[in-house]
């Protein structure tokens, strides 16, 4: 499974490209405006820090905006993947845009049929947002385990990105689930590295070590 940092904030995406395990980008709106940078720049600069995906989002609703947007980013970098609403309007963009070659990261997905229309449209990546659906009380990771089985049943090859992930249980269950991806804040991911009886039983064979040490 591969792993996607979720920020736009660049000592976040500096630090978690030295643990040389990150294999991309996302970014939202949100994102952007938390990392309080103009916006070209800003993507410029994530573009250099990791070689990958670099997921940037459209902020317009129609299709024919959407796909001017969608052009214009995709010009920034070859490695600019762009987002797109799950909106009647998103899914025709992504049509046009994946027969452009362009790819596309449908997002704000919270249904398996709405995953099977991006998909059926031609988009690189599906984000459902796990998290989001578990602060409503529903059941998010079964989202992932739905649109895993019915792009398994059909060939679909547009990769499933788990999303809104809140905690590394939650990248456990989406590797168990066979997303092809998982992205998650910089906390959740630099917490993929611990576990208290690591630290515990390093402090002992280091103890013991110095016991032979002359
Ligand atoms: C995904 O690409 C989104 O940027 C993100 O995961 C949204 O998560 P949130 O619910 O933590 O804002």
């Amino acid at each position: 499974m591969k792993l996607f940092i979720d920020t736009a904030k660049v000592e976040e995406i500096r630090e978690a490209a030295s643990w040389g395990i990150i294999d991309g980008v996302t970014t939202n709106p949100s994102h952007i405006a938390a990392a309080g940078r103009p916006f070209r720049p800003l993507i410029e600069e994530i573009c250099s820090l990791i070689d990958g995906p670099i997921s940037v989002e459209v902020t317009s609703l129609t299709a024919e905006e959407m796909v001017a947007e969608a052009r214009e980013l995709a010009g920034i970098h070859p490695n600019i993947v762009v987002k797109i609403p799950l909106l009647v309007e998103g899914i025709k963009a992504v049509k046009i845009l994946s027969a452009e070659g362009i790819r596309t990261n449908v997002t704000l997905n919270f249904s398996a049929v709405q995953a099977l229309l991006a998909a059926k449209a031609g988009a690189t990546y599906i984000s459902p947002f796990v998290g989001r659906l578990d602060d409503a009380g529903q059941a998010g990771m079964e989202l992932v385990r739905q649109i895993r089985r019915i792009y398994d049943n059909y060939g679909f090859g547009t990769q499933v990105l788990a999303a809104a992930l809140r905690h590394p249980g939650h990248v456990l269950e989406a590797a168990l689930a066979g997303a092809d991806v998982a992205t998650a804040r910089f906390d959740i991911l630099r917490a993929l590295f611990e576990h208290p009886m690591t630290h515990a039983g390093l402090a002992k064979f280091l103890e013991d070590w110095k016991k032979v040490q002359v």
